[in-house]
């Protein structure tokens, strides 16, 4: 493909996204996808469809829009299903977010089979959501954290990933792609290996999900935490995918109501699954509104939503790199890498790069990015970050340039 030629035209994207289309002195330039994307109209409309024409709670009425508003929620599970390749709904649970899906892991399947003496396997590369979980859960068991190290350039080792399980080594949790080198790691080799020393594994897919083929199947992961947020849906919805047989034998993690079969006074039975996993009134509108993002993000295409960033990366990479004074961290090759490319200016804190830029209407993200012992390996206290999608195009990444030069002459770097 020729450098700067896209697979996707984000021009006729950006209409179905109301944000671009204000009348604004300044068109906003978006580079922070990784933190939040942007929403279509039809997720937005689909959210409030449900409340203006069959807003009621789910799984309890017999009336017709409680019935409606149930099977648009069920519906939704069985897109998310489809689009991961789980084996059945029943593998997917409605949380709040990939942190809220990692805590309740970590509570319910960690607090069961994590023991004094046993240990779980991180990365340096993780976000405090795939960390601070398993310290606590650690400390509260006696069990240890071992950390697989990053490299010069941005990745992990294979053969230390096999030196660093063993006998008690009960879980492998590790991100698909880092949100601030942009890594992918080997996720299927890297299961396939903890599964071989009897590790479970917890995948979080944040940032991979919303933008390449995720097959849970064909990675056998155990586990997997990705947002609704990051993909074009709502804010307040994430997904815990678990294999059934896993999620059967977890206790609940929340209780009270929708989470049951029946309640005595002394005794309660729970629900079958997924529903067991889902205390309370969900997010019915946030989970519809994710059933709609799926639609989009398959209307589009997933590999066509990969190699469109993939170039839109690979033309920013050698655009940024090329301005004196610049470190980008991470991977060299836009194979192997997703579509954010984290850097610093010499001698200019991450937070005034980012300000500058804000003065030319680019978004892009500047501090730890929740990755604080990977801020201390890299040796910085925090980096600015652009992040690609659907919606970004070369100007963009011109502006961002042009933003960096301005930054530059503020400097006069
Ligand atoms: C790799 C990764 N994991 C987890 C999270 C946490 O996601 P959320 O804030 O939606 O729970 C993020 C958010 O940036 C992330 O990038």
């Amino acid at each position: 493909m020729i450098k700067g030629s896209l697979t996707l035209d984000p021009k006729i994207i950006r209409q179905d996204f109301p944000i671009f289309q204000q009348a604004v002195a300044k068109p906003l330039v978006y580079l922070d996808s990784a933190a939040t994307s942007q929403r279509p109209s039809k997720v937005i409309d689909a959210e409030m469809e449900y409340y203006q024409k069959y807003n009621s709670n789910v799984h309890r009425g017999v009336y017709r829009i409680s019935v409606e508003a149930t099977e648009a929620y069920e519906r939704a599970r069985e897109k998310v299903a489809r689009f991961i390749n789980a084996r059945s709904p029943k593998e997917i649970i409605f949380v709040r977010s990939t942190t809220e899906a990692i805590n309740l892991i970590s509570q319910t399947w960690g607090r069961t089979n994590i023991q004094t003496g046993d240990n779980v396997l991180l990365t340096e590369m993780e976000h405090h959501s795939n960390i601070v979980p398993w310290m606590m859960l650690c400390k509260e068991k006696g069990a240890s954290l071992r950390y697989l190290e990053v490299d010069d350039d941005g990745f992990l080792s294979l053969d230390q990933l096999d030196s660093s399980l063993d006998n008690r080594s009960k879980l492998l949790a590790f991100t698909h792609a880092s949100n601030v080198l942009g890594t992918i790691n080997p996720a299927k080799e890297m299961i396939r290996r903890a599964h071989d020393k009897g590790a479970l594994v917890v995948l979080d897919s944040a940032q991979t999900t919303p933008h390449m083929t995720t097959d849970v199947r064909d990675l056998d992961c155990d586990f997997m935490a990705f947002s609704g947020h990051k993909m074009l849906g709502p804010t307040g919805i994430g997904i815990l995918y678990a294999r059934e047989e896993i999620l059967d034998r977890m206790e609940p993690f929340l209780y009270g109501g929708d989470m049951i079969k029946e309640v005595h006074k002394d005794s309660a039975r729970w629900n079958d699954l997924p529903w067991k996993f889902e205390a309370g009134t969900p997010n019915i509108a946030g989970a519809i509104g994710l059933g709609a993002a799926i639609d989009y993000i398959n209307g589009l295409g997933i590999d066509q939503i990969r190699a469109h960033e993939r170039a839109i990366t690979s033309r920013a990479l050698d655009m940024v790199q090329s301005i004196p004074g610049i470190t980008v961290y991470g991977p060299k090759d836009p194979d192997k890498r997703a579509g954010l490319i984290s850097f610093n200016i010499k001698g200019v804190h991450a937070h005034d790069t980012a300000s500058i830029l804000d003065t030319h209407n680019v978004c892009i993200r500047a501090g730890h990015h929740c990755a604080q012992p990977l801020m201390e390996k890299l040796g910085v206290p925090a980096t600015t970050r652009a992040s690609f999608y659907v919606y970004n195009n070369n100007e963009d990444i011109d502006m961002l340039i042009h933003g960096i030069e301005a930054v530059k002459g503020v400097f006069k770097l």
